[in-house]
């Protein structure tokens, strides 16, 4: 079975072949990153309006470079949240008009879902089950997954998002957005011990996490000490340090608590290689393995999405024949799946 999948929930539109039987066929992606850069930050009706300029010609490119046709597909999986409102209706809208032009079943997909699934795109893949560390721009949680739609929330951030405070940080530190990329090129010309940040809730006895004292408490740092470019980036060094102690170690309890020996770590801070490292060096010799989406597949994508929709057109679950109306889900938890 043949599925296009379109991911529009925020600023890339990502589009993708996933085939059950030979796994990704071809992906396509355009990010708005350099449209929205100017801002500094996501502008929703901008997103909104160059998703629908950008689907169909990123769907074109995608069947020309797999020499795939439409007449081929067999269903069509979308993002149908969470996400940005106007984003997540241009993919919905499209994908819905398409499916009924083509008379072949849509698949609503959770965002995060495709995020949690997306180190199956890669060799070895993880077996069911595990604990999934998804840190996102807008999510920071610690899931049991058992399977397909089986996903059980073991914590989460009580206030930002783990790339929320990456980007906030990078802002104030004067670079570009999305800034958690930036703000880790910093970090690497940075010196260790320096500056010493917080590692908020570290021992809370629970796996939820706070990130916005820690955001606090590095402006209070660039206030003090904003003069020269070392300074920044010390303190930059000190900011990924406190965040990836905290990630670690919540990761390490929650694979204490279950017992479970593989970790999943999705999402765009899933990207940062003091993360990868420091995860590599506290469990790799304790038997736990670690599994992480290729680079590409860290931050928003089509493939993803493509996965999500394709396993759970194995399962005949969450099949959505067309009623001709659609909906969409900006807010949206993973566990009412
Ligand atoms: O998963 P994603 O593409 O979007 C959401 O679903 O939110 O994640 C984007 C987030 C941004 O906050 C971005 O700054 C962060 O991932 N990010 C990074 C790195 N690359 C992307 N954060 C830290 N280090 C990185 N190398
Ligand atoms: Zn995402």
């Amino acid at each position: 079975m043949l599925v296009l999948g379109i991911e529009t929930s925020c600023d890339e539109t990502g589009v993708a072949l996933y085939d059950t039987d030979h796994g990704l066929l071809g992906h396509t992606l355009h990010s708005q990153v350099d449209m929205h850069s100017e801002y500094g930050g996501v502008v929703p009706e901008l997103a909104s309006r160059d998703h629908i300029r950008r689907v169909l010609p990123l769907i074109r490119q995608l069947f020309g470079q797999t020499d795939i046709s439409l007449e081929s597909i067999d269903a069509i999986a979308y993002t149908q949240g969470p996400g940005l409102a106007g984003a997540l209706l241009t993919g919905a809208s499209f994908s819905s008009a398409l499916a009924f032009a083509r008379h072949i079943p849509i698949l609503n997909i959770h965002h995060l879902e495709g995020h949690l699934l997306s180190p199956l795109l890669s060799d070895p893949a993880p077996c069911f089950p595990f604990i999934a560390l998804l840190v996102s721009g807008g999510h920071t949680q610690l899931m049991r997954v058992d399977g397909i739609g089986q996903y059980q929330l073991l914590g989460e951030t009580v206030d930002d998002a783990a790339g929320e405070a990456f980007d906030k940080t990078a802002k104030l530190l004067g670079l570009g957005y999305p800034g958690g990329k930036f703000l880790a090129e910093l970090a690497t010309q940075g010196q260790m011990g320096r500056f010493k940040l917080p590692r908020p809730m570290l021992n809370s006895n629970d796996l939820n996490f706070s990130f916005s004292g820690l955001k606090t408490a590095t402006a209070l740092l660039i206030h003090q000490h904003k003069t020269s470019s070392q300074d920044r980036a010390d303190i930059a060094y000190a900011f990924e340090d406190a965040v990836t102690d905290v990630l670690v170690k919540k990761s390490t309890a929650a694979l204490n608590l279950t017992g479970l020996k593989q970790l999943v770590v999705a999402g765009g801070v899933g990207a940062n290689s003091r993360l990868r490292k420091k995860l590599q060096h506290h469990l790799g010799g304790i038997g736990i393995s670690i599994f992480f989406p290729e680079l590409e597949f860290c931050t928003d994508n089509g493939a993803m999405i493509a996965l999500a929709g394709a396993l759970r057109l194995q399962q005949c679950n969450g099949l959505h024949e067309l009623s001709g109306s659609f909906t969409v889900k900006a807010r949206w938890n993973l566990e009412d799946l």
